[in-house]
């Protein structure tokens, strides 16, 4: 697995050159990409707090500016649309803003993570403590099994805006789902990203297969 991870992180440094301004994602396959970006002359926007040292401790400057050459993240799942759903580390909103100043947004992941359909796949919402249970039972009202994910102490987990994150399952259409919970009061925002991405590198056994 984590051949294929390295696979297409490694395709994605053929796109960074030196003097760019490069988003940050957040993840395992993210940081694979971070340790190659070791040896090119850049600046970084870090999309989370744990992606900020790992950049820290690899030399990479960091800026934090909206004017971003070329972002390149991981993804929990993704279709033929180039659909994403994110945020299965919880940094989904950042992670949405990076991709969303970024001239070109490169996705990269496994083969496992392409779908044909995301309908069963678990959306994460972001949403403000404050209220938090009133928001969830929003959240059901919208068709969402929504669950608050807890951390290893089985406290709310808290994201790097201090926020939480409630896990939904049973939503139907994904884009639907989104739309529908996106303008609720209390919610920030969800993993659905929509429109967003440019390219998506699929790290396979054979290579990498090259997604627009
Ligand atoms: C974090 C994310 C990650 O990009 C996503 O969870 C993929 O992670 P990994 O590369 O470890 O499979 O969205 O919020």
């Amino acid at each position: 697995m984590n051949s294929l991870k390295r696979r297409a992180a490694l395709e994605a440094l053929n796109w960074i050159e030196d003097g760019m301004t490069v988003g940050l994602g957040s993840g395992s396959t993210a940081e694979i990409f971070l340790h190659g970006l070791r040896h090119k002359n850049i600046q970084g926007v870090a999309s989370s707090k744990k992606t900020e040292v790992l950049a820290r401790s690899l030399g990479i400057p960091l800026v934090e500016t909206n004017d971003i050459d070329v972002a390149v993240d991981g993804t929990d799942a993704v279709d033929d649309s180039l659909t994403l759903i994110k945020g299965g580390g919880g940094s989904l909103v950042r992670e949405k803003l990076v991709a969303y100043h970024a001239d070109v947004y490169i996705v990269i992941g496994t083969k496992e993570k392409w779908k044909k359909t995301l309908h069963d796949e678990t959306v994460p919402v972001e949403v403000l403590p404050f209220l938090h249970e009133g928001t969830e039972e929003l959240l059901l009202s919208a068709g969402g099994h929504c669950t608050l994910r807890l951390d290893t102490k089985k406290n709310p987990f808290v994201s790097d805006n201090g926020n939480f994150i409630y896990d939904c399952t049973d939503i139907g259409e994904v884009i639907d789902f989104h739309e529908k919970v996106v303008r609720l009061p209390g919610v920030v925002n969800t993993g659905v990203f929509l429109n967003l991405a440019d390219i998506v590198l699929i790290g396979e056994d054979t290579g990498v297969r090259t997604e627009r």
